[in-house]
């Protein structure tokens, strides 16, 4: 049966239709105790849901949708390792990467971390060098998608937690000018590479791997390739190859989606610069998420909730956006590393069941830090015509003692969701139509005590969970990416015509025009 047909969806489509006139200011005006009633609070984390378009029914409906669909059902065999990754025919297991069920990590695992541990230490301490014998300063973690977006978010949002010494740096582009510029920047004989690829055979990756290789060979000569050279991969064959060293081969299992990686050995460029102790509090954040998913009744789990938020915005009141505000500029790399998250897990169209999908998945997901985005992109979630759900992360105590800074950051953010939530009546906008704010745009604040590891830890777990829980209600599979995978393959048979003389007539005319275009150029 498809989703839009089954009970639980078509009860809450004749909901909507009942409430569509509801006003989330009068609902406020009505209810002193609306924050109260939705808002939950794990630790220090506050998710405040009240300025959605939602009353108590909305929720208790959403609820039997979750139990219709059978959420906690599938939330348990996640966690007991059962294949889920239908069409790759595999588990997916990162929560047992920060502990699993009881806080401990399999043995493994234990082994994975205790490897991780002494190569930092090892590199911070010096007792690891580069082939001139001289400490090593910069690190560059080689490497795309989630083998890298994930540690440069952390790395970005745990700034106050860097280690002296070591200077994190990021190459995943396959254009070359990111490479450049970032070898501009370092000297051979104090930069250590990462090269991090599950499956060491991601072009862009490798490519990179290999100027780099050429770039360090050539300054400090053919025998420091292993020197300087590190790899995450669950390959070990092309990684010794590429003239690494068995021992500098960090393991990462088939069971580790890309983008649910950060917690793996993919997270060595990130232990590297915060120090192993501060990683293990980043699992550890993780893993607390991971106990209240398992345990909190579904109307108190955060991320059920969060995903049932999600669900009613993009089916039920078709708002097929999702802005990520970070108000802290620690946390610039975190829409894009949840857009990754989100679009690559659900942006999806095709059931587990084989069946096309009739309703919107996976959100378009964006966003900037505020303030910065307020001057940017914010006249359209005020009053552009469809509505556009956010998220607000506001982190309550900062990491400097610039009070005014601080205050006006957090009454910024505090006057948005207002405003989104109220909006400006022709009498408050004097009388002018055009300033007339409709008000009612749905956003959900998450308030977080302090960014640390293990707030952020909690705080990217919650999204992962919420990403999960949609996917299951949707009925898709969250861990497979088809369509990128097809991208690549297409790339790779254009690489081969760039370099034939006549170009392949089995080409639209669109590709034959551009390639034409770019050989006329570059001739
Ligand atoms: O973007 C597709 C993808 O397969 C991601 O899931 C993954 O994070 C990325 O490519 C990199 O893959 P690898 O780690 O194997 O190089």
């Amino acid at each position: 049966m498809k989703l839009s047909e089954t009970p639980a969806w078509k009860v809450l489509q004749e909901h909507k239709i009942k409430i569509s006139n509801l006003h989330s200011f009068n609902l406020f005006q009505e209810d002193p105790i609306r924050f109260e009633q939705f808002s939950l609070k794990f630790k220090s984390l506050l998710f405040d849901f009240s300025k959605n378009r939602i009353t108590q029914r909305t929720l208790d409906l959403l609820l039997i949708l979750s139990s219709e669909r059978r959420v906690e059902e599938y939330r348990d065999s996640m966690f007991k390792g059962r294949k889920i990754n239908k069409t790759e025919n595999q588990a997916a297991l990162h929560t047992e990467l920060r502990g699993g069920a009881n806080g401990i990590h399999s043995e493994k695992i234990q082994k994975a971390l205790l490897k991780i541990e002494a190569f930092v230490s090892a590199i911070t301490s010096g007792r690891k060098v580069g082939a001139t014998g001289e400490k090593f300063t910069d690190i560059i973690n080689i490497g795309i998608g989630g083998s890298s977006l994930g540690p440069q978010m952390a790395i970005t949002a745990l700034k106050a937690f860097h280690q002296k010494g070591i200077r994190p740096h990021f190459v995943s582009n396959i254009d070359g000018h990111h490479l450049l510029e970032t070898l501009e920047k370092l000297e051979a004989s104090t930069s250590l590479f990462i090269i991090a690829s599950k499956t060491f055979s991601t072009k862009e990756t490798i490519t990179n791997a290999e100027s780099a290789r050429s770039w360090v060979i050539n300054k400090l000569g053919k025998h420091s390739v292993s020197k300087h050279f590190v790899a995450i991969s669950e390959d070990t064959i092309n990684p010794i190859k590429f003239g690494i060293s068995p021992t500098s081969i960090f393991p990462i299992w088939e069971w580790v989606g890309g983008r649910y990686s950060l917690w793996s050995s993919i997270g060595l460029s990130i232990a590297l610069t915060i120090g192993m102790d501060n990683f293990r509090s980043l699992l550890k954040g993780g893993n607390e998420m991971d106990i209240h998913f398992r345990t909190a009744p579904m109307a108190q789990n955060l991320p059920i909730v969060l995903a049932l938020i999600g669900i009613w915005n993009i089916n039920f009141q078709n708002l097929k956006s999702l802005a990520i505000l970070p108000y802290d500029q620690r946390l610039e790399k975190f829409p894009a590393y949840l857009q990754q998250l989100d679009m690559e897990s659900n942006g999806k169209s095709i059931s587990l069941n084989k069946e096309d999908i009739d309703i919107m998945t996976a959100p378009i997901v964006f966003g900037e830090p505020g303030t910065n985005g307020q001057h940017a992109f914010y006249q359209s979630l005020h009053q552009s015509p469809e509505a556009i759900p956010a998220d607000f992360i506001i982190i309550s105590n900062p990491a400097h003692s610039m009070k005014t800074h601080h205050d006006q950051l957090l009454a910024n953010a505090l006057a948005q969701t207002k405003a989104l939530m109220q909006g400006q009546t022709l009498e408050e906008a004097k009388g002018n139509i055009n300033f007339k704010l409709s008000g009612n745009r749905p956003s959900n604040t998450i308030l977080i005590k302090t960014l640390d590891p293990i707030s952020l830890g909690r705080l990217i777990a919650l999204y992962e969970h919420k990403i999960f829980v949609q996917g299951i209600i949707w009925g898709i599979n969250s861990f497979d990416q088809c369509g990128v995978e097809f991208g690549k393959q297409i790339a790779s048979n254009l690489e081969k015509n760039m370099r034939l003389p006549e170009l392949s007539l089995s080409l639209d005319s669109s590709t034959i025009g551009l390639m034409k275009q770019i050989r006329k150029w570059q001739n």
